[in-house]
């Protein structure tokens, strides 16, 4: 019943990691103390900012730690509590993830609401992803209706809720996308998806003016490199650009060059904003009051690619990195 495995990370990886950085180890847990949950994780959250915690420096949170359990989003079932907000059977939400059983003070852990989804909706679309979508869209890139809004990683967790989001508010959206299974999704929502497998930034760029010709009010960023200076090319006056993620170079080795064209947002009168979604928290129940009744009604769609088992979780996190995740990348845990 005390029995946790946890994963650790043994070496700070170069580029890609390899799985066998990654070991799982096992210990007993003490005693509940005073204010502590215990709590079995069904649903294991692997998101690629972790990729940052792995790199031994502090960015915008403290790297992980070689050789001691790993972090991150996660949901289960409190097993024992010695707090008074949680009992045993209540369904949470932490940050003691990458392991089965957790147990951590209660003031850390969090009830699930209670709307009508699947409890793993929490890690996802109604989770830190869904609530990136939202916080970027509305309180960095101001979208207003009629907006041309591109989003790039446009069918996976977070892009997949930017698209729609837009769509709703009644925007033209273009989704970039890697592949013709993933472009085939995002149109079968209504997004005009391009695919930008094999295309250079040139190429990129003569593909999105084809589809906005008008070019984009808003360019939510989730990935960098060449799409970025196609991006830059296809802005309109006074644009926005929300900078979410640059996945493109989480994995990188050595200096990677930025787009050639920055001057467009001089000639553009146009603004690039970087954020972090924790610094906008406070939001979150907005964010859950608007968009969690449309999750549960069925409005709102999104995809899940679930590895089972615990042991998997590093490949989970890896397929991250090669695009075989189908929306949010999730570990489910029996
Ligand atoms: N600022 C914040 O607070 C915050 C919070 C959450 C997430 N994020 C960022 O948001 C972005 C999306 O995160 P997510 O959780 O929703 O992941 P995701 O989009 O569900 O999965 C990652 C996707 O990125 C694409 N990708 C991977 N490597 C790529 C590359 N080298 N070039 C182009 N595309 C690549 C792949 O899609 P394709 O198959 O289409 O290439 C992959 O499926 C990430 O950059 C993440 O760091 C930021």
């Amino acid at each position: 019943m005390s029995l946790s495995r946890y994963f650790v990370l043994t070496e700070t990886p170069t580029g890609l990691p390899r799985q066998d950085q990654f070991t799982l180890k096992e210990a007993h847990l003490p005693d509940l103390g005073p204010g502590e949950v215990r709590v079995r994780n069904r649903w294991l959250s692997v998101d690629p900012y972790m990729r940052g915690r792995m790199s031994g420096v502090t960015t915008y949170v403290e790297p992980y730690d070689l050789d001691a359990p790993m972090e991150g989003a996660a949901v289960g079932e409190v097993v024992a509590s010695r707090h008074a907000h949680f009992s045993e059977g209540d369904r949470v939400r932490h940050m003691a993830g990458w392991r089965d059983l957790a147990q951590l003070p209660g003031d850390d852990v969090e009830s699930l609401p209670n709307y009508d989804v699947p409890e793993q909706a929490y890690l996802g679309v109604l989770g830190m992803p869904g609530m990136t979508a939202w916080t970027g869209l509305n309180r960095i890139a101001g979208m207003q209706p009629g907006d041309r809004v591109l989003v790039s990683a446009a069918s996976g967790a977070v892009g997949s809720l930017v698209a729609q989001l837009a769509q709703t508010a009644d925007c033209h959206v273009v989704g970039v996308a890697g592949g013709k299974a993933k472009c085939e999704w995002l149109r079968s929502l209504g997004v005009e998806a391009v695919d930008y497998k094999g295309k250079d930034a040139s190429e990129l760029s003569a593909a999105l003016g084809a589809a906005s010709p008008e070019g984009f009010d808003i360019y939510y960023e989730n990935v960098g490199g060449p799409l970025l200076e196609a991006a830059l090319a296809n802005l309109r006056d006074h644009a926005r650009v929300a900078i979410c993620g640059f996945i493109d170079r989480y994995n990188a080795t050595g200096v990677v060059s930025g787009p050639s064209n920055l001057h467009q947002l001089l000639f553009r009168k146009a603004r690039m904003e970087g954020f972090i979604v924790l610094e906008h928290w406070a939001h979150y129940p907005t964010f859950l009051d608007e968009v969690a009744p449309r999750v549960a009604r069925g409005d709102i769609h999104y995809r899940e690619s679930v590895v089972e088992g615990l042991e998997r979780t590093p490949e989970a996190f890896l397929k991250l990195f090669s695009g075989e995740n189908e929306g949010k990348m999730l570990v489910k845990l029996s």
